[in-house]
């Protein structure tokens, strides 16, 4: 959804400004540009598509700038072009302005502006924060912005340069994500601590309505009063072999083979985490899930396990309909806020009206220190590592881990099972590593089973209860990253509708581990299958019921009926890469998608 960088050093800026780009090329690939200081004047470059064309275009041009700020494109305001693609600038050419987010009133700024003698070449909302910073400038920079920023609505984080002042970059965020990496005789800017990993690992994350001043040797962050603002330092754990593929075609592969890994370190980080809620948890008499895509996905199997071992009911709401909704929300309601990025805006935006109405809130995140984690009331961490590729896969089955932990603490909690039931608990899910890491074996399997199926311009996804999630779980992966149309469904609800669909161009997957609802799915694959349907069954291996009905019959490690969610979902994880991969797509980056969503 954008993303911004900037670099203040010794170094020269501009390759430095481009490797952090490309970092940040899973945030929107529209279109590029920099904009650098070289002597007195600033120069912007900006293209159109991929980094790669930005590279292309600076090939042999030796600018030596060592202060420059770069943007890389997710449009909302204004088709995907060069006068639209950032940095923007005022009509002097002084000041120049890379951002994220949506600034809600540039229309009506706009007007003014024009009104006073201003002209816009884009139709970006973001122009106007440049011509607004070049009306206000009165020899101070930060005052500029400062006047600035409180002239703006909506949420954004942007970054401004002026060869007026060579010595400084100024950052600031409201609503949007931005971090500062600090560096020796360096510092930098980023949306996300990927871009800047090969740099630093010591940051600072900026809080809404505060302005960070990078200078070389120093960063000062001040609130939106001017007042200055002391901040701590936080120590990123990842390293930067976490953000390099490592040897995979791409992010997407490697982080499916990353699942054990993130399921297993997601757990002890938990078991190391304390777990002091600053909230009665004898009170929630409901919880409330709030959460998009895949993350919601999660937050549906995450009511399953809620509903079963503590009897609190548990909705789970798309956070985009919870929002506007007239939802009965008060303080002994829970708020289970799912969020791999902790930055996407409706996610945060309903967690902070539930908090407002009361409610406790506990978020759900990947990213330490993004904007949910600070928000919430308390944070549970997946340990997934940086998630690049845009397909979310690791931080899907590392946010079920934390899920199954996080409800077996609240039965403990509430004296539904002694500790070494808990532990008992924690104990079987640290073994369902082992079956994840046996079902990454299929991928062989999988890449031939892709080539088969990858004509067919329809999908149905099947599952009951558990794998319900799970189905919608696969069909959005299809469709997300290879464009072919796929739905998902609970198999009990086919009859009352998609059956209608089926025919020998529709494969239908049908999850049918051996679990309560096994009877119950081998009925509605007898169904399909009279209506010669194509089925792909995924079940546990040796299944000889399964291996005699459909076309194909998927074999995954047996796990107690809580874990089947863990399994089922790699097949299907790895059935889209393959399918997107062998359709030669872009299967990190597909179109139309950014990996994380600041706009509401
Ligand atoms: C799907 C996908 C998206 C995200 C959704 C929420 O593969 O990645 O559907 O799950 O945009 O993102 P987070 O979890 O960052 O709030």
């Amino acid at each position: 959804m954008c993303g911004i960088v900037g670099y203040i050093g010794n170094d020269y800026a501009v390759p430095i400004l481009l490797s952090a780009l490309e970092r940040l090329e899973y945030r929107g690939y529209d279109s590029a540009g920099i904009a650098i200081i070289e002597g007195d004047k600033l120069v912007v470059e900006k293209k159109v598509g991929k980094i790669r064309e930005l590279i292309r275009a600076l090939w042999g041009k030796q600018y030596k700038s060592n202060i420059g700020i770069g943007h890389t494109r997710w449009a909302t305001h204004g088709a995907p072009s060069e006068v639209n693609a950032h940095p923007h600038t005022d009509e002097r050419g002084l000041f120049a302005v890379v951002h994220n987010g949506i600034v809600e009133n540039y229309l009506e700024l706009r007007k003014e502006l024009e009104e006073k003698g201003h002209h816009f070449r884009s139709e970006t909302d973001t122009e106007v924060i440049a011509h607004l910073i070049a009306e206000y400038y009165n020899g101070n920079l930060f005052d500029a912005v400062l006047k600035t920023v409180n002239r703006l609505k909506g949420a954004f984080a942007f970054a401004v340069i002026t060869p007026l002042e060579k010595d400084k970059i100024i950052g600031v965020k409201k609503g949007s994500p931005l971090v500062v990496g600090l560096g020796k005789g360096e510092n930098f800017l980023a949306s996300d601590i990927p871009a800047i990993l090969p740099y630093t690992r010591n940051t600072i994350s900026l809080d809404d309505g505060e302005i960070a001043v990078l200078k070389r040797d120093s960063v000062e962050v001040y609130n939106f009063e001017g007042v200055p603002v002391s901040k701590e330092v936080f120590v990123v754990p990842w390293d930067i072999l976490s953000a390099e593929k490592g040897g995979f075609k791409h992010f997407m592969l490697k982080e499916i083979f990353e699942q054990p890994k993130a399921i297993a370190d997601t757990i002890g980080g938990f078991l190391s985490q304390d777990l002091t809620l600053p909230f009665e948890i004898n009170r929630i008499n409901r919880v409330i899930t709030i959460a998009c895509g895949t993350s919601y996905h999660a937050g549906l199997i995450g009511k399953y396990w809620l509903e079963k071992y503590t009897g609190i009911p548990n909705e789970v709401i798309y956070a985009s309909e919870f929002r506007y909704a007239d939802i009965p929300v008060d303080e002994n309601t829970l708020i289970l806020a799912i969020s791999q990025s902790g930055e996407t805006a409706d996610t945060r935006f309903a967690a902070l009206s539930a908090k407002e109405k009361g409610a406790s809130v506990i978020g759900i995140v990947n990213v330490v220190g993004s904007s949910l984690d600070r928000e919430a009331d308390f944070t549970l961490y997946t340990h997934a590592g940086p998630e690049i590729g845009v397909a979310a896969t690791k931080t899907f089955t590392a946010q079920l881990a934390i899920l199954y932990l996080f409800v077996q603490l609240m039965a403990r909690r509430r004296g539904l099972i002694d500790r070494d039931g808990f532990y008992r608990a924690v104990e079987k899910l640290n073994e369902v590593t082992r079956k994840v890491e046996k079902a990454l074996e299929l991928n062989g399997e999988l890449e031939n089973l892709a080539s088969r199926y990858k004509k067919f311009k329809n999908f149905l996804y099947l599952g009951r209860w558990l794998n319900y999630p799970i189905a919608l779980e696969g069909a959005l992966k299809l469709k997300e990253i290879s464009y072919i149309h796929a739905e998902g469904y609970p198999a009990g609800e086919m009859k009352h509708g998609p059956i209608a669909l089926i025919d020998e161009n529709m494969p239908v997957v049908i999850l049918a581990p051996r679990d309560r609802v096994y009877e119950k799915i081998i009925a509605n694959i007898e169904e399909v299958l009279s209506r010669k349907g194509r089925i792909i069954t995924v079940g546990f291996e040796g299944d000889t019921v399964l291996k005699n009905k459909g076309e194909v019959f998927i074999g995954v490690p047996e796990v107690g009926e809580d874990f089947t969610p863990f399994v089922n979902v790699i097949p299907l994880q790895l059935l889209a890469y393959h399918i997107a991969d062998q359709l030669g797509l872009d299967v990190d980056q597909p179109r139309n998608l950014a990996k994380t969503v600041t706009v509401e």
